[in-house]
């Protein structure tokens, strides 16, 4: 009998641990957009120039990259207007700006009117990235429309990437930024990606001010006064206690919770130790917001970084059931949805994991409710090897659920377990902190797997997941 009884109380104890499920919502974001952005980035290709030798950052190349994005992928998926072609870094002019002190494109290799033209030709839109501040050298130039000198606005930092920060208290700051935006919409820009946001941003052998916070805000001003649609989202690894999560929260679209998860200069884009990382750092972020709230809501999409699926495994740098683990976890955060595979190299999964009809209604819905992490046997929030996740139920029932085996720990997922080989994972309606009976499918095969009643489980290998749809089933 004593065995018995200490496992009745085991999984007594089990459950009551369980606490009652607090649903994420996410609402529209500041600028505007009820979606997190989906399309391509050309970081992955810039810094693993061996992926690709013949891509070169310049306007030709990026075309062609764009092209192959709209030839390979079904073409109704881009009637959404998600679907941005991002420039990363190497676009701009790197020490100064126009005449007014305003960003210019490199004409040597970009022009940006023309690149934004063609690519709102085909149902795309243009991104491109900046850096908080002005150029130090265009001191002396006037703020567009006053007779301020950028000089006058700075705070006396040099950030050490050319620019000078701004002192946001001063008169000019919010024109200057202004200027800068009508600059962009002129040209067509719909997404600005502000990198080198603090607090948050790693240093990266520059010399960051410990808040440049108001350039976020100072941007979002500027999209809001001129009144289009242009997206901001900001970068890397930023702080996210409630004082600045607030901030991020009021003026910014998308915000990164990690550092980069690209390789650099190898010969595939990512390595399963660094998409460990990065779904452990949105285990922490989400659990902070569940915990900040009874009824926990967010106006910001997280940004995972570049989404690495497209390529096969000898160019991605992970097998087929972990690219497959990366698009379910980035889809299941409500996470920007940005690739940075070679769009020339797609092979069939990776073209199902950016285009499957299932998925992209899944990441709808967790764009409106992102998922959050419910530990299999106790409900809890811990990082763990074996993982089960929910996004919503939303009012009317229905549920996304995830359950994942990351493999050991390479380092930096956070469990610090080492299971090897397959795994079970089980699931129960405690621990998900939901009720009543679940049609359930599997997205990613389409299979339908039932009716379920008070469990779920699954035989996972390492780095292997499953994206389950639950329908509630009326009794
Ligand atoms: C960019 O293209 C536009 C439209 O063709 C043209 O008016 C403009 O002069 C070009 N810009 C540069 C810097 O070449
Ligand atoms: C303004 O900035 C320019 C360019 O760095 C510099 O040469 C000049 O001395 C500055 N002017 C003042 C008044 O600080
Ligand atoms: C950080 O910057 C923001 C925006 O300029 C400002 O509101 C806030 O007070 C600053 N925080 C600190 C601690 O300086
Ligand atoms: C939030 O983060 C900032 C910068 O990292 C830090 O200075 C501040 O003390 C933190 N605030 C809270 C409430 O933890
Ligand atoms: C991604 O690439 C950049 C630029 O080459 C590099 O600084 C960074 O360390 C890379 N990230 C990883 C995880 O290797
Ligand atoms: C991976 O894709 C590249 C580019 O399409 C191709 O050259 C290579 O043979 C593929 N590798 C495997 C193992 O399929
Ligand atoms: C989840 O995580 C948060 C913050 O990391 C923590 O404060 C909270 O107690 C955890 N909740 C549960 C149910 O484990
Ligand atoms: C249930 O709600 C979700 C989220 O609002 C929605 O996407 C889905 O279509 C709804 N399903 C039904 C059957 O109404
Ligand atoms: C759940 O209950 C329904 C109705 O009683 C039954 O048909 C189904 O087989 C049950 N599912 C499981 C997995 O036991
Ligand atoms: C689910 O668990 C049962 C009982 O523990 C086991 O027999 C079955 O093989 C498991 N199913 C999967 C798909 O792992």
């Amino acid at each position: 009998m004593a065995p018995v009884l200490l496992s009745l109380l085991w999984v007594g104890l089990a459950v009551s641990q369980a606490t009652p499920l607090k649903v994420v919502k996410t609402g529209n974001t500041p600028n505007g957009f009820s979606n997190a952005p989906r399309g391509w980035n050309s970081f992955g290709l810039q810094a693993n120039p061996s992926i690709n030798p013949s891509f070169k950052f310049d306007q030709e190349h990026v075309t062609e990259q764009a092209d192959a994005l709209v030839a390979n992928l079904p073409s109704s998926i881009f009637d959404t207007g998600d679907y941005y072609i991002s420039l990363d870094s190497g676009w701009s002019v790197g020490a100064n700006g126009d005449e007014y002190g305003r960003i210019v494109y490199d004409s040597s290799i970009f022009n940006i009117s023309t690149l934004a033209s063609y690519l709102h030709s085909k149902n795309l839109k243009l991104g491109v990235y900046i850096l908080p501040g002005a150029f130090c050298n265009d001191g002396d130039k006037m703020i567009y429309g006053t007779n301020i000198p950028i000089n006058a606005t700075f705070s006396g930092n040099n950030d050490g990437f050319a620019r000078c920060d701004f002192d946001f208290s001063k008169d000019g700051v919010q024109q200057w930024h202004d200027s800068v935006v009508g600059l962009f919409a002129v040209w067509g820009v719909d997404l600005i990606k502000l990198d080198y946001v603090t607090p948050g941003s790693p240093d990266n052998g520059g010399h960051l001010p410990a808040n440049n916070s108001g350039s976020v805000i100072a941007y979002h001003n500027a999209i809001k006064g001129f009144g289009g649609a242009m997206r901001l989202d900001i970068s890397w690894k930023l702080e996210r206690n409630s004082t600045y999560l607030d901030i991020w929260e009021a003026n910014a679209d998308s915000m990164r919770t990690d550092q980069d998860i690209n390789n650099s200069g190898s010969s595939s884009f990512v390595a399963w130790k660094t998409v460990q990382r990065a779904i452990e750092n949105y285990r922490d972020f989400i659990s902070g917001v569940v915990a900040a709230s009874d009824q926990p809501t967010l106006t910001i999409h997280p940004d995972l970084d570049n989404l690495y699926v497209g390529n096969n495994q000898s160019i991605t740098g992970v097998s087929d059931s972990m690219r497959e683990t990366i698009a379910t976890h980035w889809i299941g955060a409500g996470a920007n949805l940005i690739s940075g595979s070679d769009m020339t190299k797609l092979d069939a999964l990776g073209i199902r994991l950016l285009s499957a009809p299932n998925a992209l209604n899944v990441a709808q819905f967790t764009a409106q409710y992102p998922m959050q992490p419910r530990n299999p046997g106790t409900g809890q929030n811990k990082s763990q090897q074996l993982q089960a996740w929910i996004a919503g139920p939303s009012d009317n029932g229905t549920a996304v659920v995830v359950l994942a085996n990351y493999g050991p720990d390479q380092g930096q997922g956070g469990f610090g377990t080492t299971y090897s080989g397959p795994q079970g994972v089980k699931v129960s309606w405690a621990d998900l902190g939901i009720q009543g009976s679940y049609h359930i499918s599997n997205v990613w095969t389409g299979a339908d797997l039932g009716v379920f009643n008070s469990s779920f489980n699954a035989t996972l290998d390492e780095g292997e997941s499953q994206l389950l749809m639950l329908t509630p089933v009326n009794t």
